[in-house]
């Protein structure tokens, strides 16, 4: 498959990898709410805290929604828009593969973007994600008015292009609009209700699809040349006695098929979204004028609307949703107030001057935005978080000061590629694949002294929680060092690690 070249592409392919393994460290002052339901904001630039959410969150994700910075060669209040183009390629490539690495299964990732890149990411996303997981190229109408000082074109829409994970990929239904509802009549007062006149015939050869039909008035049809009734004949006789075929006002009109509204189904997502159905760049304006009145405004906002469709078509209550350039905060605000789980990046200080401030004011109850179409009333929570402590220093060893939950789910996470799923303080972290995994750290097993219980004696191997249930499995420990020789370690079909030499970073 052709791909895209670029100056420093190779610093670009290996940085994710490279780039330090933070911790996420709370500021409990900036938390809000009720904390324990999974909601995080924060502070930092998105390569380490992506790094960061990796042993957590990896295959988690079920929607990715990001409006990174367009390379529209702009100064912003609160951002710059500038890099020189490679270098714009450089800031998305190893962003995106870990976003790649954090998707569901099941999950898919959308990217506002306009002519500046589009094309170029277009590219970079067909390498990374693969070009049959392309779903769609969504044309989202932004412009009002158009802007008569432009000196060529005044641009009316963006793009946002989705992928998904993997091919299977089926975007949830929209439910069905007024205006989508009102080309269904009911001319005949047919007392299932308004119904659409299908069309009778079909394009694709049919063996049962060649005949002629007498009409009520007497009048003789058959198929045009070339096409094929879509239904048998027997079938035809059957909906018309049903009164399911519609033969015109007076009887004497080719027959065409009832497709009754009671019995459609929502519909299927289109790829022009107009600004009345989802906002424009001029109701996010007037969004972030409301919930902070006589502030300087955020320049490029996106609708909440907006936000709130990508949510329909792309997860359901209580799934995980990411933005990594979250901006004033619109994807969270929105994920928020239609019970999704969220996590939120911002790099620049108005994380907490209108991230934190946003979702607050959405947890007392905002009653903007989508708040009435996805019927929010008020509650829930979140932490606000900022990059801490590296987890390996400069010389790849482990940092003394990790606590248990963090490593557990670092060394789960380097074994099994899976994030783990609760860690409840315990030295079994867990079964995967039918290995046993166990992690003697921080005096796990109770005993408080610094180093207690972090070695692997004979007396500890018989203390290991739920030891006796892997009886002939394999089992992987990892601890400070093991006083078990070679064949007592082979007897019990232990495989030994030692930490810090053993674990390495992601
Ligand atoms: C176009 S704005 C996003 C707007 C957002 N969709 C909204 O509705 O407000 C892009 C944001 O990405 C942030 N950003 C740029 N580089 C970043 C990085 N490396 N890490 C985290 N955020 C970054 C910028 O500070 C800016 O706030």
């Amino acid at each position: 498959m052709p791909i895209l070249q670029w100056l420093n592409k190779e610093e670009a392919v290996v940085k994710a990898k490279h780039c330090a393994y933070r911790l996420l460290e709370e500021i409990p002052e900036l938390s809000y709410g009720d904390k324990d339901n999974q909601n995080l904001l924060i502070q930092g630039d998105n390569l380490e805290a992506l790094k960061a959410l990796i042993p957590f969150y990896a295959g988690k994700v079920k929607c990715v929604f990001i409006d990174p910075p367009y390379n529209t060669m702009s100064a912003f209040e609160h951002y710059d828009d500038n890099l020189e183009h490679s270098k714009w390629l450089t800031l998305m490539y190893p962003r995106l593969e870990l976003l790649r690495e954090l998707l569901h299964n099941n999950g898919s990732i959308w990217v506002a973007i306009d002519d500046n890149e589009a094309h170029y990411l277009k590219v970079l996303m067909d390498e990374i994600f693969g070009r049959n997981n392309f779903v769609a190229s969504v044309i989202w109408e932004k412009a009002d008015s158009p802007r008569n000082s432009a000196k060529q074109f005044s641009s009316d829409h963006d793009f946002i292009f989705v992928y998904s994970k993997n091919s299977e990929w089926v975007p949830r239904r929209l439910p069905r609009t007024e205006e989508s509802n009102s080309i269904y009549t009911n001319p005949d007062d047919d007392p299932r209700g308004p119904w659409l006149p299908g069309d009778p015939y079909a394009n694709k050869p049919y063996s049962k699809g060649l005949y002629t039909i007498e009409g009520p008035t007497g009048r003789v049809f058959s198929a045009p040349p070339g096409r094929f009734w879509r239904i048998s004949e027997e079938k035809l006789r059957e909906l018309d006695k049903d009164n399911r075929i519609w033969w015109g006002p007076t009887g004497n009109a080719r027959p065409s098929i009832k497709k009754f509204l009671s019995e459609v189904s929502d519909l299927v997502p289109r790829t022009l979204w107009k600004k009345q159905d989802v906002g424009s760049n001029r109701t996010s304006k007037n969004e972030m004028r409301k919930l902070f009145p006589g502030q300087a405004s955020f320049a490029t906002p996106k609708p909440e609307a907006l936000i709130e469709r990508v949510l329909r078509i792309a997860t359901e209550e209580g799934d995980y949703v990411l933005d990594s350039f979250l901006g004033s905060g619109t994807t969270i605000a929105a994920a928020h107030k239609m019970n999704r789980r969220y996590v939120g990046v911002e790099i620049g200080e108005h994380a907490r001057t209108l991230c934190q401030p946003r979702l607050e004011q959405v947890i007392n109850g905002e009653q903007g935005g989508i708040s009435e179409s996805s019927g929010w009333k008020q509650g829930g929570g979140f932490r606000f978080y900022k990059l801490g402590q590296a987890v390996f220093d400069e010389y790849g060893c482990l940092n003394s000061d990790i606590k248990f939950p963090t490593l557990a789910a670092h060394i789960w996470y380097l074994e099994t590629k899976t994030p783990l799923n609760q860690c409840d303080s315990s030295a079994y972290l867990g079964s995967y694949k039918d290995i046993a995994y166990y992690l003697l750290y921080n005096g796990i097993l109770g005993d408080r002294r610094p180093q207690g219980g972090n070695v692997l004696t004979s007396k500890v191997l018989e203390s290991l929680p739920d030891i006796e249930e892997h009886n002939g499995k394999q089992i992987i420990v990892y601890g400070e060092s093991t006083r078990l020789g070679e064949s007592r370690l082979k007897q019990a079909n232990i495989t030994f690690k030692q930490i810090p030499y053993d674990v390495s970073a992601l």
